[in-house]
């Protein structure tokens, strides 16, 4: 058996970092152009590319944070809850919004297919972030379907599915995955599931 490929050890160590342990530097515009290389080897039928990943850096931050506050005001979290989500909007160095770009009524490929590839599309970036060096999480909440939010990420047609907060991890996984082990979801399959 020759030497495992290292991108392997990446996908079996890929762990989320959240906003809180992501610190300076975040990655770069190479960088971030190989993680949206890697999300573009994802499974994809039809190659439809559902998806556009809004990177959010620099002076952007700024308005993207002014933009979470309003929601939270609107939501009607009061001016201590605007704070945090101005502040949790800043923490990333770099946030990336991910947005699909689901055609309902493609001939071939229906939505949840195109739903598929863009978590596909999720998971590699997010794995190539990783392999970086670079910590990074996905997160969405209520804010995601605030129509100023969704308004200011989104070209008509588009969902606004989260954001990607990315930075240097300033803590090592917590330990395994707790989602479970190959065993809980590879399974042989015999015959046809009882009705
Ligand atoms: C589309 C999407 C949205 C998510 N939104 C949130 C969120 O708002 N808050 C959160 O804590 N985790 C959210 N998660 C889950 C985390 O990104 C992460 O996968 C989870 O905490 C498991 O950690 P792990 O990736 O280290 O296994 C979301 C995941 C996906 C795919």
């Amino acid at each position: 058996m020759t030497q495992p490929p290292l991108a392997l050890d990446a996908l079996l160590t890929r762990y989320s970092v959240g906003p809180k342990h992501l610190t300076e530097p975040g990655p770069s515009e190479a960088h971030l152009a190989q993680m949206a290389e890697a999300a573009l080897r994802a499974p994809d039928h039809a190659e439809l590319v559902p998806y556009r990943f809004k990177v959010v850096r620099g002076a952007a931050k700024e308005r993207m944070a002014a933009l979470f506050a309003d929601a939270a005001r609107a939501a009607g979290k009061g001016e201590e809850g605007a704070t945090l989500d101005r502040e949790r909007a800043l923490k990333p160095p770099v946030t990336v919004a991910v947005v699909a770009r689901i055609d309902l009524g493609h001939p071939l490929v229906p939505a949840h297919e195109q739903w598929a590839a863009v978590g596909g599309a999720i998971a590699n970036f997010l794995t190539a972030a990783h392999a970086l060096g670079f910590g990074g999480k996905m997160l969405s909440g209520a804010k995601v379907r605030d129509a100023a939010i969704a308004a200011a990420f989104c070209e008509p047609g588009e969902t606004l599915l989260g954001w990607i907060a990315l930075g240097t991890p300033s803590r090592k996984a917590a330990g395994p995955s707790r989602k479970g082990d190959a065993a809980s979801v590879l399974v042989d399959w015999h015959s046809p599931c009882k009705a």
